[in-house]
């Protein structure tokens, strides 16, 4: 191992270098070899010097993988004391990221220059914690209240300019972080610039009104979280405190939030959105190329998959059934670009080129010839998706990787229409395609490991969270999904309301309650889905109709303005109907079932033991590899609160034994759906947690 951090002398200037790969963490080495680094330069003859790192970033942060043990000394906040201390002037260049300690380092150098492209930021809250090395003490006095608890509450990386503009940095430069140093070292001697530290300055007066404002605006955007208004707080108090006593109490706020659930959940979330992208069988497996996309079927799906593609530089040829839906669905793709434009992600110009120049939409399969791989999004229905299939095989280049976006059918089937079963996997985006961040891909049986590696490879390439599924139906996240929605539905038969059940389950921290969700989607999925299932319905299942009710009133959810709620001007976002409560009660009566009250301790009881079961059985059964493959695509496809980590993690937290009790307590009512799974009862009876299957 070579030392994390290096001093050079550079004639008058001494230059202190981290290099402690990928990202330059404060570990405890280079906590050490920083206090020693800036030791050195003190009791040397260098009259300034240069902080810098090597690789591709400045440093990331303080090392994410020492939370929760013990720590050890020296800690980042004595460090960056004593860099802030020395007598005579450092200067620290920021390449790439400095994020979290590493920005707060750079806090407690006298000089800051970044080069172009660099970006700072303190992610803190992202983890459930507030910086804890001086962010919340330092960088009000340097820039204001406001703007710091702005970036440090949204957790936003800010640019080089803006950083110019805001104060953070001295300069924007061009070149190697060592020619930028070097260059400002020169300037601090030429101009006898002096030791700056930002602890002996003062925080600008700032209007309460304006606090008072971003506090509500940042308790709403964070409904659940307990970080990020003490981030606030502790900022606050220490502006009317002696720095150091600032510091203790911004040290307390850290140690506090590391003891939370919250902390252990994010940091498990953090981890695991990055393990879902490594699967240890595709290590050294070369991804095929990817420059061409083809999509078939141009609706709600295949037009954001190729907004999704053309926005990260991928050609992309769509067919669609006719010339008509063909320039219908490039109509549909230039609308979603417009709103790019508007939002600033895009420029006019390069709007323009992409549609130019990039995009092809036809009727015609033949344009897939050289496609390398296409992406099928044509209605939910075997036998269209077969006659894709079928086409494509008959016209596609040998190696092009075929892929089906279908949300249930099965993958086996719809590769078996071809000669290249090999090539042919799912790739399950999730919509709006252009927004959702989770990919699950599905390596069917027969794919090649080349073929899933580039399942991944268009994952990155479209910056999305891929999951690697198996073929079952519903893959890993509708299939679990079915599993609580259903659980939902009993509830509300036996008393609870939609209403209920949904401000219930936001409390909890979801994004969005399962009504209002069926709501966004369409009533009229679950209806068909019930028409379809209903030849070959268990007598024993117990399922709720009012939908269908619903559904012959023409209330579809949002797209007609009514469904569970109704939409208008009044409340865009839907107000209860009472109507619904008459519709359901006449259900119960038909079927016989007194309503009684539920708590909302029992709802998400029994919510959570749905989706806790199902989970067990889709990892038990190797649908998802591994627990935090679930997880991940619970937090990143169904608004599951980031801040209790996933299902899984969240089961681990509150015991298994306790989940299984509340499985077998509803089986004694209902034992047809609440059959508990194999892989729940071997751990609880092992006495092992969810996390235990994560490693390897
Ligand atoms: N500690 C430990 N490991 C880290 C890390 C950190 N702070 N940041 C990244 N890593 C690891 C990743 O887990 C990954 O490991 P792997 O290769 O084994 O999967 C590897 O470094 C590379 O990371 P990415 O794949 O994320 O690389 P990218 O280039 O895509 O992104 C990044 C780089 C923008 C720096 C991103 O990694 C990131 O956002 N890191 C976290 C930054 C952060 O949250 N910092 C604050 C930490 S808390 C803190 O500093 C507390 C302080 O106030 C006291
Ligand atoms: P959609 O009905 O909006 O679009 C389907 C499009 O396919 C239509 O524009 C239609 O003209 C076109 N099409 C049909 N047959 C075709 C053919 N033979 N050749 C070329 N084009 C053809 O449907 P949506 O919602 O986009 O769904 C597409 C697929 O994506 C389905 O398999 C669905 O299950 C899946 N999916 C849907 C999600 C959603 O939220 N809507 C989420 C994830 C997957």
């Amino acid at each position: 191992m070579t030392d994390p951090v290096r001093y050079e002398a550079h004639g008058e200037i001494g230059v202190i270098i981290v290099d402690n790969p990928p990202v330059n963490a404060t570990g405890v080495a280079v906590r050490a070899g920083l206090v020693a680094a800036a030791d050195a330069f003190a009791a040397s003859d260098q009259k300034v010097a240069v902080l810098m790192a090597a690789g591709r970033t400045f440093i990331a942060g303080a090392d994410i993988k020492e939370f929760g043990k013990t720590p050890l000394e020296p800690h980042l906040s004595t460090l960056i004391h004593h860099i802030e201390a020395l007598e005579k002037p450092i200067v620290c260049v920021i390449h790439g990221t400095a994020l979290g300690g590493g920005f707060e380092v750079a806090l407690g150098c006298h000089y800051r220059v970044a080069l172009k492209g660099a970006r700072v930021g303190l992610p803190e809250v992202n983890l459930g914690l507030i910086p804890g090395a001086g962010g919340t003490q330092r960088l009000p006095r340097l820039i204001g209240m406001i703007p710091a608890c702005e970036i440090f509450t949204s957790a936003r990386q800010v640019g080089a300019d803006e950083c110019l503009k805001l104060g953070i940095v001295e300069a924007v430069v061009e070149g190697t972080p060592l020619e930028a140093g070097l260059a400002f070292a020169r300037k601090i001697l030429a101009e006898d610039l002096p030791v700056r530290r930002i602890s002996a300055m003062t925080v600008a007066p700032y209007d309460p009104a304006d606090l008072a404002a971003l506090r509500t605006n940042v308790a709403a955007r964070n409904t659940g979280h307990v970080c990020h208004l003490r981030a606030i707080d502790v900022a606050v108090a220490g502006a009317d405190l002696p720095f150091f006593e600032g510091i203790k109490q911004e040290r307390q706020g850290f140690w506090d939030l590391m003891q939370t659930p919250q902390r252990a959940a994010m940091i498990h979330a953090f981890f695991s959105e990055r393990a879902v992208a490594s699967l240890p069988e595709l290590k050294g497996v070369v991804p095929r190329a990817l420059g061409h996309i083809g999509v078939i079927g141009g609706g709600t799906m295949g037009g954001g998959i190729a907004v999704s593609c053309l926005l990260s530089g991928l050609r992309v040829t769509l067919i669609e059934r006719n010339a008509e839906a063909a320039q219908k669905a490039r109509d549909g793709i230039a609308g979603m670009l417009a709103d790019s434009v508007k939002r600033g992600k895009l420029t006019p110009e390069k709007r323009d080129a992409l549609l130019a120049d990039a995009l092809v939409t036809t009727d015609d399969y033949a344009a897939l010839s050289d496609a390398d791989l296409v992406i099928e999004a044509v209605f939910e229905l075997m036998d269209v998706k077969k006659d894709v299939f079928t086409k494509l095989d008959a016209i596609c280049k040998p190696g092009a990787v075929l892929a089906s976006n279908t949300s249930y059918l099965d993958i086996d089937q719809i590769a078996a229409m071809t000669k290249r079963p090999q090539d042919v996997l799912g790739l399950h985006f999730f919509s709006p395609a252009h927004v959702m961040k989770l990919l699950e891909i599905v390596e069917a049986a027969k794919t090649a490991p080349e073929v899933l590696a580039t399942g991944f490879a268009l994952a990155k390439a479209l910056k999305k969270i891929p999951v690697r599924a198996g073929v079952c139906d519903g893959f890993i996240g509708n299939r679990i999904l079915k599993a609580y929605r259903t659980a939902c539905d009993h509830m509300v038969l036996e008393g609870a309301s939609p209403f209920q059940m949904d401000e219930v389950l936001e409390a909890f921290g979801f994004a969005m309650g399962p009504f209002k969700v069926t709501d966004l989607a369409g009533i009229d999925i679950g209806y068909l889905t019930r028409q379809r299932l209903a030849p070959t319905r268990d007598p024993r299942e117990r399922f709720g109709d009012w939908g269908d009710v619903l559904y012959a009133k023409g209330r579809l959810g949002r797209k007609t303005g009514h469904g569970h709620y109704i939409y208008d001007a009044q409340s865009p976002k839907g107000r209860p109907d009472p109507e619904l409560l008459e519709i359901i009660a006449e259900e119960r009566a038909r079927k016989g079932i007194t309503p009684r009250a539920f708590s909302a301790e029992e709802i998400v009881e029994r919510y959570m033991a749905a989706m806790i079961n199902e989970a067990a059985r889709v990892v038990g059964e190797g649908i998802a590899r591994r627990p935090l493959d679930v997880d991940v695509t619970k937090l990143y496809g169904y608004g599951f609160p980031r801040f209790r980590g996933g299902p899984m993690h969240y089961a681990d937290h509150i015991g298994l034994e306790r989940v299984l009790a509340t499985i077998t307590e509803q089986a004694k009512t209902d034992d047809f759906f609440w059959q508990p799974a194999p892989l729940l009862q071997q751990l609880v009876a092992e006495g092992r947690k969810f996390a235990d299957l994560n490693q390897g």
